[in-house]
């Protein structure tokens, strides 16, 4: 299971495998449109990579939920004592006990080829965003070059980004509108947005 996979690659994770260019993650933090004060869900968090950067964004009276299957990973992120208002959750997103229309902005960062149903990951995305929230899947390296890494690794082969048009699919039958995908050759973004009901 992907999650003994994430346990066991903790201790390695910042020194072999997180992203180490920091204005990398910089410029895709720029392009979250993420106000000062929201409040954010971030799946995926592993050892906190990213966390600052969702930090810098939220400001201090933002808060921010670090949320991870892998108890081993979240460990080595609390030991980074980021300050803020911020909490750590050990769970599955496809099974969380969050309540219903909670943040503004679901971030999923490096995450997303390793859901194991992605429909019921979106689901349970757009259950959790409140009306007007946006989703944002990022990536720093190109869906093709991410898909390819996973192939070459038996316990991670078969996490593959679904055909672009297939994430559009499943987006907008979850009920997710606004659906921008953008496929570069260096950098992987998805943004979508729950609808924001006009009576
Ligand atoms: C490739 S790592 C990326 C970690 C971090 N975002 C980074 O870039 O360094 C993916 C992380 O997502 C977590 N993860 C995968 N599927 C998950 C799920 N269904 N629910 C919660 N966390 C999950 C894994 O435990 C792992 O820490």
């Amino acid at each position: 299971m992907s999650r003994d996979f994430f346990n066991s690659r903790a201790a390695t994770w910042d020194d072999e495998v997180a992203e180490k260019d920091a204005s990398r993650l910089e410029a895709m933090a720029e392009r979250l449109d993420i106000r000062l004060g929201a409040s954010v869900l971030d799946i995926g968090t592993g050892t906190g990579v990213f966390v600052p950067f969702l930090l810098n964004k939220i400001g201090s009276e933002g808060k921010l939920v670090c949320l991870d299957f892998a108890e081993e990973m979240l460990k080595i992120a609390k030991t980074k004592g980021f300050k803020g208002k911020i909490s750590y959750l050990c769970t599955d997103i496809e099974n969380n006990r969050l309540a219903d229309n909670s943040f503004d902005a679901v971030v999923c960062y490096s995450v997303f080829p390793h859901f194991n149903d992605k429909v019921k990951a979106f689901k349970e995305i757009y259950r959790l965003l409140k009306k007007g929230g946006n989703l944002f899947i990022c990536h720093t390296s190109s869906r093709q070059a991410i898909n390819e890494v996973h192939q070459s690794i038996p316990e991670v082969c078969n996490h593959l980004f679904p055909e672009n048009e297939d994430t559009r699919r499943m987006l907008s039958e979850v009920g997710f509108e606004d659906i921008i995908i953008n496929d570069g050759k260096d950098n992987y973004m998805v943004i979508a947005r729950k609808l924001v009901v006009v009576v």
